[in-house]
C-alpha cells in the first residue's frame, strides 16, 4: 500500500496544541504531560515526521514558552505559531495560515493530545486524498460519548457533527471524528474563511470544512483506523489509559523483534527504546529514556536502565542501575546493586557487587571488586576517575577522583587511593594490622562477668 504513496507528495503538518486540558488538574500544559517518558506533543511530532514533512508548525497558547521549549528540544526545525484565545480547532488550524502562505502541498492536522497515532495510519490518510479533496480518520467508538459523529453516505462523508449540535439521530452514528485531517494546502484554508461559529460552543469548528467542501461538490472520504490508536486524552485517567496501550504496542514489537521476555507485562519501555534480537529482559525492568541495547544481552530482574548503551553480550543485574552516559561495551558484566554514571566500561570488564561507578574509564577486562566506589564529587567539583585494562580493584576501594590506576595494577581490598597508582603496582592504603595475642579470649572473659555483675545486683 505504502508503495501508492506519491514519493514526491509534499507535506506541511500543522500540530494543535494550544488548549489548556482544564480536566488534567495541572499546571503543566496537558501535551507536555509523558507517556513513556515523553511528552504526547513529542510522539504526535514524531508519527508526523516519519512522513518527512517539509514544514511542521505547531499552534501553542497555553504554556507557550514550555510548550515551543519542548517543541524545539525535540525537533530544532518546527516553527510555532501562536494562538492567544482558545476560539476553536478551526481557528487553530487558521493560525497557521501566514507561516504556510507560500506553501503548495498537503496539509495533515494533527493534533498535540493524541499520542498513540501511528505513522501507517497518517500515511494510509494522506495517501486518499488522490481521490477525495478532504479527508479524515474516523473511528467505530464503542463508547461514542462526545466524539464529533461522521455522517457518511455510502463509502462518501457528507459532513462532521459535533455532539454538542447533533440530533438524537446524529447522536446513535458510532463512527466518530478523530480529529486527523488531510486536505490540499490552499483548500484548506479557503474552506476555513467560510466556517462561522454559529453553533452550540460558539467555536469556529475544523469539523466544519467537510460540509462546506461537500457544499461545493467536492469529495470527502474517511479513513478508518483502531479506536487505541486515536485515544485522545484529556485526563489523568486517559494519560495511564494512553501509557498502558503504549507499553502494551512496545512489548509486542519487541517480543516480534526478537527479544525475550518471560513477563512482558512488567516491563517498563522507553519512546525510544532500542532492544537487538535475541536480548533477554527478565521481570520488573525499567527503561528511562534514551537507552539502546544490542543484542544477546541479558537484562536480569529489577534492572533500571536510562541514557545508556549496552553492547552486545553484556549481562546487567539483577537490580543493576545504569544512568546517564554509561557506555558498555561488549561482554561486561554488572552485578546487582551496581549504579553506573557517565562512565565508559571497555570490552570484558566486570563490576559483580554494590558499587558506585560515575565519571570513570574502565578498561578492558578489568575487575572492579565489591563495594569500589569512585568518590567523584567534591561537594562542588566532579572528578574523573581512570582505571587501566586488566586492573583488579581490591573490594571496597574508595577511588578518591582525580586518581588513575594503571594496567595490571591492584588496589588492596579497603584501601583509600588518593595518588595514582603506576601500572603494575600493588597499592594498599589503609592502616596496619596489629595482632594482640589471646586478648579476645580475656576481654570476652571480663565483659561476661561485669554482665553477670550487674544481674546478681537486680
Ligand atoms: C475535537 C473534534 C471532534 C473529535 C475530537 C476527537 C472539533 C470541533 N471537534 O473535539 O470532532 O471527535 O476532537 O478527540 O474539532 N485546540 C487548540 N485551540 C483551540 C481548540 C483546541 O489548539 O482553540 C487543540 C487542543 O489543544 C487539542 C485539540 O485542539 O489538542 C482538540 O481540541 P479539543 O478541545 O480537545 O476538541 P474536542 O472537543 O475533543
Ligand atoms: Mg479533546
Amino acid at each position: 500500500f505504502i508503495k501508492d504513496l506519491d514519493p514526491q507528495m509534499n507535506i506541511a503538518l500543522i500540530i494543535l496544541a494550544a488548549g489548556k486540558g482544564t480536566r488534567m488538574q495541572s499546571e503543566l500544559p496537558k501535551i507536555l504531560h509523558k507517556v513513556a517518558g515523553a511528552p504526547m506533543l513529542v510522539h504526535a511530532m514524531r508519527a508526523g515526521r516519519a512522513l518527512e514533512p517539509k514544514r511542521t508548525i505547531i499552534v501553542a497558547g497555553h504554556g507557550f514558552e514550555a510548550v515551543s521549549a519542548a517543541a524545539h528540544t525535540e525537533d530544532p526545525d518546527v516553527e510555532i505559531a501562536v494562538q492567544e484565545a482558545q476560539l476553536g480547532t478551526g481557528h487553530a488550524v487558521d493560525q497557521a495560515r501566514d507561516a504556510l502562505g507560500d506553501f503548495d502541498g498537503t496539509v495533515l492536522v494533527l493534533y498535540g493530545d493524541c499520542p498513540l497515532i501511528q505513522t501507517r495510519t497518517l500515511e494510509e490518510l494522506t495517501a486518499t486524498l488522490n481521490d477525495s479533496a478532504v479527508s479524515v480518520l474516523g473511528f467505530e467508538a464503542k463508547d461514542p460519548a462526545r466524539y464529533g459523529r461522521l455522517i457518511t453516505d455510502g463509502d462518501k462523508l457528507k459532513r462532521i457533527v459535533e455532539f454538542k449540535d447533533a440530533s438524537p439521530a446524529e447522536r446513535a452514528v458510532t463512527l466518530c471524528n478523530s480529529g486527523v485531517m488531510a486536505a490540499p494546502a490552499h483548500l484548506l484554508f479557503d474552506l476555513l474563511s467560510e466556517i462561522d461559529t454559529d453553533n452550540a460552543s460558539g467555536e469556529l469548528y475544523l469539523t466544519d470544512v467537510v460540509g462546506k467542501a461537500v457544499a461545493r461538490g467536492l469529495q470527502c472520504a474517511v479513513v478508518r483506523c483502531a479506536e487505541r490508536e486515536t485515544l485522545g486524552v484529556n485526563s489523568r485517567v486517559e494519560l495511564m489509559q494512553a501509557e498502558k496501550e503504549f507499553q502494551n504496542l512496545r512489548r509486542a514489537e519487541a517480543l516480534e523483534d526478537g527479544v525475550s521476555m518471560p513477563a512482558p507485562e512488567t516491563v517498563h519501555f522507553s519512546f525510544d527504546t532500542v532492544i537487538g534480537r535475541d536480548t533477554v529482559i527478565e521481570q520488573n525492568v525499567v527503561f528511562g529514556p534514551g537507552v539502546t541495547v544490542e543484542s544477546g544481552v541479558q537484562i536480569r530482574a529489577f534492572s533500571h536502565l536510562e541514557g545508556a548503551h549496552v553492547s552486545r553480550g553484556c549481562i546487567i543485574g539483577p537490580y543493576a542501575r545504569l544512568r546517564p552516559g554509561a557506555e558498555l561495551a561488549e561482554d561486561v558484566k554488572i552485578g546487582n546493586f551496581v549504579e553506573i554514571k557517565a562512565s565508559a566500561l571497555d570490552e570484558g570488564a566486570k563490576v559483580n557487587h554494590l558499587s558506585y561507578i560515575g565519571d570513570a574509564h574502565i578498561g578492558a577486562r578489568a575487575n572492579i571488586g565489591a563495594g569500589t566506589i569512585t568518590c567523584n564529587y567534591d561537594g562542588v567539583m566532579k572528578h574523573h576517575t581512570y582505571i587501566g585494562e586488566e586492573a583488579f580493584i581490591g573490594s571496597n576501594t574508595m577511588l578518591v577522583a582525580p586518581v588513575t590506576v594503571g594496567q595490571d595494577a591492584m588496589t588492596a581490598s579497603g584501601s583509600v587511593i588518593t595518588q595514582n597508582v603506576p601500572a603494575g603496582d600493588l597499592a594498599i592504603a589503609r592502616s596496619k594490622q596489629d595482632n594482640k595475642p589471646g586478648f579476645a579470649l580475656k576481654l570476652m572473659k571480663r565483659l561476661r562477668a561485669l554482665k553477670a555483675a550487674k544481674q546478681n545486683k537486680n
